[in-house]
């Protein structure tokens, strides 16, 4: 297969998982090195067996990161973050915080990546399969490779369309809707397949209750009369790039307005955009029937978004 490692990825690394197949290199075949269970070790060598807890029952937390120009954002909060939804399933992961942070350090370091996205996942091991598995090991590996912004500027800009999804984001009491657990993401897999099927980029979630909750992995906003609204996030993860969009959007004077928001108000809201580590900031076009125009506001909060990651206009904590 060849390659350097940082140059694994030929064209993209893929944020709509769209792109031709014969374009990406499969994930477990690529070159370089990534940490695993406290250490570095080849790519290829980075396997676990079949019988594994977090494959068969879902016991199995992750992160998404982004480095940008050799700086991982939000590095402290993502493995806060991690920790919390690990905690949540009851898992305790063998390593300090501390660790983790250099560990995902080194992991780039290791690639020789400056710019892409790092996975960090814990997950029970393979000594009990069953529901009860209080007596697994819990592993933890941390990958890194090349993302860049998949879409230029004046691209993204277009806005992409969303399907709305048929699945609902669960009650706080039927699932713990704010651990980034792999478990949650069976209905987001299915609704974005659907929605792309449909020749749609991804999917807008409603809730439980059937308010607008976020697309399949990233946090929704919407703009009226210059000012922000988005979903209070009571159901679903508060999104790290949710928090600084709000931050850099109050510093700039803009005002937030965070509400359940009924789908039939859509009608009265003239920009829409999606955050995430992933999709960072994304203008939409489309959900389903309602239509939004790209416009001033959101193109500041994508410029701004972009130099706060880049540390060259930092408002966000
Ligand atoms: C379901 C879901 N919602 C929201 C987000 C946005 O979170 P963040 O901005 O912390 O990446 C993500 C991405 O991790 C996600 O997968």
């Amino acid at each position: 297969m060849g390659g350097k490692p940082g140059q694994l990825i030929p064209k993209t690394g893929g944020f709509s998982g769209t792109e031709p197949m014969a374009d990406v290199i499969p994930f477990d075949q690529r070159d370089g090195s990534l940490w695993y269970d406290g250490k570095l070790v080849p790519w290829k060598d980075a396997k676990t067996h079949v019988l594994t807890h977090g494959l068969h029952y879902g016991s199995c937390v992750f992160e998404g990161q982004r480095i940008y120009n050799g700086t991982i954002y939000k590095l402290k909060e993502h493995t806060e973050r991690l920790f919390f939804s690990a905690e949540t399933l009851g898992m305790k992961i063998p390593f300090t915080q501390e660790q983790i942070n250099q560990a995902c350090i080194d992991t780039a370091a290791a690639q020789g990546i400056t710019d892409g996205y790092l996975r960090p996942v814990a997950f029970r091991g393979s000594e009990m399969m069953a529901v009860s598995a209080q007596n697994t090991t819990i592993h933890v590996a941390i990958a890194c490779w090349p993302w860049p912004s998949y879409f230029s500027p004046a691209e993204k800009l277009k806005g992409i369309r969303l399907d709305i999804s048929r699945w609902k984001r669960p009650a706080p009491d039927t699932e713990p809707v704010h651990a980034k657990a792999a478990g949650l993401y069976m209905i987001c897999t299915i609704s974005k397949h659907e929605a792309e099927a449909k020749g749609y980029a991804d999917a807008m979630m409603f809730d439980y209750r059937g308010y607008i909750a976020e697309a399949t992995g990233a946090n929704v906003f919407f703009v009226k009369d210059g000012e922000l609204h988005t979903p209070t996030p009571d159901c679903f993860l508060n999104g790290l790039t949710r928090q600084s969009v709000i931050a850099i959007a109050k510093a700039k004077g803009v005002k937030v307005i965070e509400r359940h928001i009924k789908p039939e108000e859509l009608t009265g809201f003239s920009e829409c955009f999606l955050t995430g580590s992933a999709a960072e900031v994304t203008p939409v076009s489309e959900i389903g029937p309602y239509t939004f125009k790209p416009g001033a506001l959101t193109e500041t909060l994508m410029n701004a978004y972009s130099d706060e990651v880049r540390g060259l206009a930092k408002v966000s904590a």
